[in-house]
């Protein structure tokens, strides 16, 4: 054969086994969309499964304070003997402070021919020890000692030392002495399977030794004290997240009415921060406290949903309503502790504690799925008179606060204007997509304070298991889901992904946008976190109409302009393209003249549609391609979209939030 003919014979070959499908045109209009309240992105935090402790929060030392929650008596979890000195639990008479009444007991061995006695902590399942960061330190302790204390890191493994100090004791008999040092190692640690040990020369010590509040920090995100993990909250941070829902989810509402998130325990010291029993089956420390979520939520510039106690707990317990106000009180203290004057009974406890500025704060959520726990008269009561009630005071105080119910019209409230609602979404792809329409001409506001996709296909939902990890097909629904939302932007206030966090070692729940273990090279950013990261980057101030004679499926989009960049903005996400065939999409923007530059980024997924980016290999699957177009002579931007991919066209590329 003619070497031509065979190139026309494969070219038309090609062109015979691809479908042909035809362009999707859309045309934008130059203004008349949805005027925008500042559609947020970003997600729920709460401590699920050692996500916090252990997680966000930079603390190295597991059980560090040897604290009791309720369901959670003290233990010596995490703490092993060195140089055969006894261990045990001591409530003295005299302990650190009424929050941390239980203490540790180190007894050197009777036999004495050991000098060095003490203990070590192997951390939240090992520690990462690298020699450009400085440690901080610290302990308390009661007993005779006149002797040195040593600090060190260890290899849990090898027994190998990479770094060590001592520190001079300062301990009396009768009375708590804290002691602080910095400890900087010498050598990277081969791998995170490494312990912190600290031990006294048992020759010089008198009897026994008594500690409490163990603690050690690495370098911490923007170097705040007792604050969040670096390479975690960068993961966060890069995500350009202006939306932060705490402190959860269930974590709020508690086991019981005496157990619920008291945000009043979690202020102040360390020592006096009693601890959480939580709601994930460990005991909580209580470090990750509201102070440190608002801090937070100031250095990553993000817009916080505060949840209040709304007198509803997961065994049902339910405030009747002559007790209510108690509660109400409550959450007006909150408010007035996270953005009062400094003058006013809770701003002064704020200032106290460092942070005179208010914090800005527009929403608060009245409880937690309400609709979920408890039910029906969990429910009923809700809607009765706890969320009226707490609706009348909060707005009564602070009419600019949007007060948001936990629930949304699609649970069956009836939201009292100008309440919003709280839709969560936790759905498999196929919902994400059939519920595009869900708040088309929705008239009350709602955030989306949980979504993920996080169950296959298939109709089984909560009755059958959830998909083991973010998938790229469940993310790509995320994007269509996303899109819905912020056609509406004028109504739905934004959304939230949620849960945020894994831990490696210690999960239930296994969808979340970023996965991490002790060991910083397993930080993991899901397939979803690249769509989120995508969206939230490029933000609208106004959507824009499009007309298309296509409607939307399988592409799904939302064009809009950013005021502030100048930039004309078109996201989409293309489902189950016809025949897998890739779709060719052209864009017209109103008043865009041909000639004019836009930046396409194109998200495209691995061959299997349940591929996800596994922390042990380290494979992103997720492809991104940036190109630049040229809107042609009639001003029509061209370009081609795969099957599950999503893609992002901006004229004016630069992050402009408002
Ligand atoms: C450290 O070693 C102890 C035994 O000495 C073991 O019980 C523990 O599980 C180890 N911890 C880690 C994080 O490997
Ligand atoms: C090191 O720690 C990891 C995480 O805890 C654990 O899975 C692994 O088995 C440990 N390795 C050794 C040799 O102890
Ligand atoms: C996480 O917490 C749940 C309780 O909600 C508990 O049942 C589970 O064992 C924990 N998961 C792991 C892996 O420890
Ligand atoms: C706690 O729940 C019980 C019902 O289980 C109820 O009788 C009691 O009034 C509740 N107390 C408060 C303060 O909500
Ligand atoms: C998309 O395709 C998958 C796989 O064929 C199928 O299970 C799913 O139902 C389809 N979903 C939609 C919304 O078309
Ligand atoms: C604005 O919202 C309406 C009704 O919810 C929706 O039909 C419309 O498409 C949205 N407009 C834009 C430009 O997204
Ligand atoms: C789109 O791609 C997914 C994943 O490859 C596949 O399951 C689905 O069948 C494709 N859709 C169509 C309609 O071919």
């Amino acid at each position: 054969m003619h070497p031509s003919n065979s190139v026309l014979l494969a070219a038309w070959l090609a062109w015979t086994s691809l479908p042909t499908v035809s362009a999707i045109d859309i045309t934008v209009k130059a203004d008349g969309g949805n005027a925008t309240n500042g559609h947020q992105y970003g997600f729920l935090h709460e401590d699920i499964n050692n996500s916090g402790d252990g997680g966000l929060y930079a603390e190295l030392i597991r059980n560090r304070a040897f604290q009791a929650s309720e369901g959670f008596p003290s233990t010596l979890d995490a703490w092993y003997s060195i140089g055969g000195a006894s261990l045990s639990l001591k409530k003295l008479e005299k302990p650190l402070s009424e929050a941390l009444s239980t203490s540790l007991n180190v007894a050197p061995s009777s036999g004495g021919y050991a000098a060095s006695a003490g203990f070590f902590n192997d951390g939240y399942w090992g520690m990462d020890v690298k020699k450009a960061n400085k440690y901080t330190g610290s302990f308390w302790v009661k007993g005779q000692y006149d002797g040195q204390f040593t600090a060190s890191f260890r290899s849990n493994i090898t027994g190998d030392i990479f770094g060590s100090t001592t520190i001079q004791s300062k301990s009396v008999p009768d009375d708590w002495t804290e002691h602080t040092y910095e400890l900087r190692p010498e050598i990277d640690a081969p791998n995170s399977n490494n312990t912190l040990a600290i031990t006294f020369d048992s020759s010089v010590v008198d009897g026994s030794l008594d500690f409490n509040l163990i603690s050690l920090f690495p370098p911490t995100f923007k170097g705040r004290k007792n604050g969040m993990r670096i390479d975690i909250a960068e993961a966060l941070a890069d995500l350009h997240p202006t939306l932060f829902r705490i402190p959860g989810g269930n974590m709020l509402e508690g086991q019981t009415n005496s157990s619920w998130w008291d945000w009043k325990d979690s202020l102040g010291p360390l020592k006096d921060r009693p601890g959480f029993g939580g709601v994930w089956n460990y005991p909580q420390t209580h470090g990750l406290g509201l102070l440190e979520y608002l801090e937070l939520s100031e250095d990553l510039d993000m817009e916080l949903v505060v949840g209040v106690y709304s007198g509803l707990s997961l065994n049902g317990d339910i405030t009747p309503e002559d007790q209510l106000q108690f509660f109400i009180d409550d959450a007006l203290d909150q408010i007035e502790f996270i953005r009062g004057p400094i003058d006013s009974k809770w701003g002064a406890r704020r200032a106290e504690l460092g942070h005179p500025k208010p914090f800005k704060l527009r929403y608060v959520e009245i409880g937690n799925e309400d609709w979920l726990a408890g039910r029906p008269t969990g429910w009923e009561t809700y809607k009765e008179y706890r969320f009226p009630m707490f609706l009348e005071a909060i707005n009564a105080a602070y009419p600019d606060i949007q007060v948001i119910a936990s629930g949304s019209i699609f649970d069956g409230h009836d939201i009292p204007k100008p309440g919003a609602g709280d839709y969560h979404l936790y759905a498999e792809p196929d919902t994400l997509i059939k519920q595009f329409g869900r708040f088309d001409n929705v008239e009350t506001p709602h955030i989306i304070g949980e979504m993920a996709a996080t169950h296959p296909n298939g109709g089984t939902s909560w009755d059958g298991p959830m998909q083991p990890w973010p998938w790229w097909s469940g993310s790509v629904a995320e994007a269509v889901g996303l899109i819905s939302y912020e056609r509406n932007q004028d109504r739905i206030i934004g959304a939230a992904y949620a849960p945020v966090l894994r831990n490696l070692n210690r999960w239930q729940w296994p969808i979340t946008i970023v996965h991490h273990a002790a060991d910083p090279a397993l930080t993991t950013k899901s397939t979803s976190w690249f769509i989120w990261e995508l969206f939230a980057g490029h933000v609208f101030t106004e959507t824009l109409p499009a007309t298309s004679e296509d409607g939307f499926g399988p592409l799904y989009y939302v064009t809009g302009k950013n005021d502030i960049t100048g930039g004309h903005i078109f996201k989409g996400a293309l489902f189950n393209s016809t025949d897998n065939a890739d779709v060719p999409v052209r864009i017209t923007f109103e008043g865009v003249q041909a000639g004019t530059q836009a930046e396409l980024t194109l998200l495209s997924g691995p061959e299997n549609p349940y591929g996800y980016n596994d922390p042990w290999t380290g494979i992103n699957v997720v492809e991104t391609t940036k190109s630049t177009l040229i809107a042609d002579a009639e001003g029509v931007f061209s370009f081609e979209m795969p099957n599950l991919s999503v893609a992002l066209l901006d004229t004016a590329p630069k992050y402009g939030r408002y």
